[in-house]
């Protein structure tokens, strides 16, 4: 991977979004929540709403389901905020209202898969642990002209690990996490990626062979 490459770029041309100004775990995770299933344009307004009325783990554990199920109204998934009203009174009991900085204990906790975890980890902690979403399968799978169908489990696992590698070996977790996503989101798009502006134009196979809207590659299934 082109790191140096790829984390100037992200540092030129990243989007000035909120919750990459904050440090706060709990915010990013309530970010990372609402954008596994929610574009970006779409949650900011309920991210600042959310964070105004629940500001702290203490706040949102505290709060009635009912009432945090009126403050998200309209983004759509509600289980997800089920889950992570679950998710913050667990570390309210657990771990003394403080998200741990351990992979497996974020694990644990309610709402919190591998994703998530990862997103944490590599974010708010700065530890080199993946999160594999739908952008980063993306770029790798186009960047490493992958022949798998990242929709089944073997071969996501199998693709974890390789990014999983690839965050340890990237000497920045934050940066690797935040500029593949951003990449993904803005350049590597699903259709007409911007190849001309991409900072992985020279190492993308896909790019170099022409053949960039074959990937991921989807199998009948
Ligand atoms: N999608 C999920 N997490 C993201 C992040 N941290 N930045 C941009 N897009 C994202
Ligand atoms: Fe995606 Fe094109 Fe960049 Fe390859 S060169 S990672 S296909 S935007």
């Amino acid at each position: 991977m082109a790191y140096l490459r790829l984390f100037d770029w992200y540092q030129t041309n990243k989007r000035d979004l909120p919750f990459r100004k904050t440090d706060n775990p709990y915010h990013i995770w309530v970010s990372e929540i609402m954008l596994q299933q929610t574009q970006v344009d779409t949650m900011l307004p309920f991210y600042d709403r959310f964070l105004t009325i629940y500001p702290t783990i203490q706040d949102l554990a505290r709060a009635d389901i009912d009432e945090i199920l009126k403050v998200v109204q309209g983004i759509g998934y509600y289980r997800r905020f089920r889950m992570l009203h679950k998710g913050a009174q667990y570390v309210i009991d657990h771990h003394d209202g403080k998200l741990p900085e351990d992979y497996f204990k974020i694990l644990k906790i309610p709402g919190i898969g591998a994703y998530t975890a990862g997103a944490i980890m590599s974010i708010a902690f700065h530890k080199p642990y993946p999160a594999t979403d739908g952008n980063v399968i993306r770029v790798l799978s186009r960047v490493k002209m992958l022949e798998d169908d990242f929709r089944l489990d073997k071969n996501k696992k199998k693709l974890n690990e390789m990014n999983k590698e690839l965050i340890e070996n990237s000497n920045n977790p934050y940066l690797y996490t935040q500029s593949m996503m951003e990449l993904g989101a803005t350049v590597c798009k699903v259709s007409n990626p911007l190849c001309d502006t991409c900072p992985l134009q020279e190492v993308c196979l896909a790019n170099i062979n022409n053949v960039q809207q074959n990937y991921p590659k989807m199998s009948p299934l």
